[in-house]
């Protein structure tokens, strides 16, 4: 348990202008946006209470300044500014507590929530966003098999995103774009978007037909389910696929060349709370592991020691018509088997903040979310 200052406590810390800074009072933050109206460093840097300047209240504190301005801290803000930063960040992120799952213990019951609960349950998206939160990924039975009512699905958690291969895409395969996903080849399991700074949060597939052939089934694996074995069995490896930073790129099409600002590690974590935020792995856009040629057999080992965890893992599906996927693709990694015939694919990506958010306001409504912003 994190343990709690008094509230009383935080008002002693100094310099003063921190507090001055965090007023709430509707001069120094818009009562509408929340953005902050005043300019902080026109505060004096002596700012201080007024001698005799602080009155406790039973909600919380009003503070004279002695530039004449008051302000009032409510108890519940005193007591979570002194909160670890740690406690902080599990709500910033809308962290539950995930389930982990192996093909064999997820394929008899994977988490699935009905199209028709999350139209019209006043709950629906909340709870489709909790399952997604908790197991990294959620089926959606009974959903009509058209991409009209797949984009509307998506558009229920936030903007589809739009990047150089279109943004809401409908396709049969045939090598329009190119990438492997394009094509009747099988892939191995993968995050997408490691050629981006900030790869999408969300991905969903919808599997609209599969005329005149057969295979193509679709596989996944929990990355962060992996990543606590690799951390039991190879604590090692562990650490130097979380340093050992990574090249990436997104060459394919003609008109493109996209890179990450920096290379990024395959496991990635929140600098101040230390957890397992995100798994980026694609074997097909990784460029140069990016370490002295004669360190780089250490990332191999580790790499593989992780390939052979990932397989072991593995939970395979065939997706039908009528029943998207739709999974965390900063935790679930996915590919799929060779298949022949047509498939008409639909989908899209939503950035990962946008899917926070959307959980967040779901889940706690708007004025809890914005308390825990205004705690940092
Ligand atoms: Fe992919
Ligand atoms: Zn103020």
């Amino acid at each position: 348990m994190p343990c709690s200052p008094r509230p009383g406590a935080v008002l002693t810390y100094r310099p003063a202008v921190f507090l001055r800074d965090h007023c709430h009072c509707a001069e120094c933050v818009h009562e509408d946006t929340k953005q902050r109206l005043i300019e902080t460093f026109d505060i004096p840097e002596d700012i201080a209470f007024k001698p005799e300047g602080v009155r406790e209240e039973a909600e919380g504190f009003r503070v004279t300044w002695n530039d004449g301005h008051e302000s009032f801290y409510s108890k519940e803000w005193l007591r979570n500014v002194g909160l670890k930063r740690t406690s902080r960040a599990v709500e910033r992120q809308g962290l539950v507590e995930p389930v982990f799952w192996t093909g064999s213990s997820i394929k008899s019951s994977p988490p699935s929530i009905s199209y028709d609960e999350i139209a019209t349950s006043p709950t629906g998206v909340r709870d489709w966003l909790y399952l997604i939160r908790t197991y990294g990924f959620a089926y959606i039975p009974n959903t009509p098999a058209t991409p009209e009512a797949t984009e509307a699905l998506l558009n229920l958690i936030g903007p589809i995103r739009n990047t150089h291969y279109g943004g809401f895409y409908d396709f049969t395969a045939d090598l329009a774009k190119g990438d492997t996903a394009y094509t009747q080849l099988g892939i191995g399991a993968h995050t997408d978007n490691t050629y981006f700074t900030d790869p999408a949060g969300l991905q969903l597939f919808h599997l609209l037909s599969h005329t005149d052939g057969s295979g193509g089934a679709s596989q996944l694996v929990d990355g962060f389910g992996a990543a606590a074995e690799l951390y039991e069995v190879d604590r090692e490896a562990y650490e130097i696929l979380s340093t050992v930073r990574v090249h990436s790129h997104a060459s394919g099409n003609e008109d493109s060349s996209i890179q990450p600002v920096t290379p990024m590690p395959v496991l990635v974590h929140d600098e101040i709370h230390g957890h397992l935020v995100q798994v980026r792995w694609n074997t097909t856009d990784r460029a140069r592991v990016d370490a002295p040629v004669e360190e780089v057999g250490k990332w191999y080992a580790a790499a593989r020691t992780w390939t052979e965890i990932l397989r072991r893992r593995e939970y395979w599906e065939q997706l039908k018509p009528g029943t998207p996927l739709i999974f965390d693709n900063w935790r679930v990694l996915h590919g799929r088997s060779e298949f022949t015939g047509k498939r008409r694919m639909c989908g899209g990506y939503i950035n990962r903040d946008d899917f926070i958010s959307r959980y967040k306001m779901a889940a706690w409504g708007r004025g809890e979310a914005l308390r825990q912003v205004a705690q940092g």
